[in-house]
């Protein structure tokens, strides 16, 4: 039998990360961050590495060894065999991880890995091209989308609990940037798999989302 895989998809701070580590307590599987991973890149490759040349860059992923331990919320990526600094969640790693997003050997080194870690995990996995790209075959997929507004104000509300305070707008501001160079780039584009389940999440809250969520695969069991 095949492992069980949950794709989560969507746009920046639409909310993904708080319903999938709840999803992934829910079904005792670990959860996969896929998000982290172009951010923990970004943060060890530095500002401006987008612009290196391939062969510069191949040397550097080959350094690269990411890991997933642990089920649920206890999930932990580990990058040669570290825990990932808190520092990849501000939105500026956010932006270079997402300039990092467009380049082929980064997409191709990263999928190869979360699609070796599927292989031997159980998973819900979090991205933007989960259901698309890397999972086609997961038997759950699910896509989160809500407006640009009410994703800032989540990221803003998100940013400040975690003692990272930025304003609003130059949020909203990077989050559109990200949009754009997520849903246009030429390889893995964020669009929904056509067997994706769609969740406007503008009027639920994370429980709300959960909830949903589970209903469908509740569905799909029966
Ligand atoms: O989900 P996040 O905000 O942590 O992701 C940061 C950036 O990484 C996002 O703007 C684009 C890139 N990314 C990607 O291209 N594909 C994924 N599966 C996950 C993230």
């Amino acid at each position: 039998m095949s492992i069980t895989i949950v794709t989560l998809d969507g746009p920046a701070g639409v909310g993904k990360t708080t319903v999938a580590r709840e999803l992934a307590d829910r079904l005792e599987i670990a959860y996969l961050d896929t998000g982290a991973m172009f951010r923990a890149i970004a943060l060890t490759l530095g500002e401006g590495s987008w612009e290196l040349p391939v062969d510069k860059l191949v040397p550097e992923l080959n350094r690269l060894d990411f890991d997933l331990e642990g089920v649920g919320r206890h999930s932990a990526l580990l990058l040669n065999g570290f825990p990932l600094s808190e520092d990849i969640r501000s939105e500026q790693v956010g932006l270079w991880a997402s300039h990092l997003g467009r380049i082929p050997v980064i997409r191709d080194f990263l999928r190869r890995n979360q699609q070796a870690i599927g292989q031997v995990t159980p998973l819900v996995a979090e991205g933007r091209d989960m259901g698309s790209v890397v999972f086609p075959d997961a038997k759950y997929k699910f896509f989160l989308d809500a407006s640009i507004e009410i994703r800032a104000k989540r990221r803003f509300d998100q940013l400040k609990e975690m003692g990272m305070l930025e304003d609003l707008e130059s949020i909203q501001a990077r989050i559109r940037i990200r949009d754009d160079q997520d849903r246009n780039r030429s390889i893995a584009p964020l669009r929904p798999a056509p067997d994706a389940v769609v969740i406007d999440t503008g009027l639920l809250d994370a429980q709300g989302v959960l909830e949903e969520v589970l209903g469908h695969i509740a569905k799909k069991n029966i």
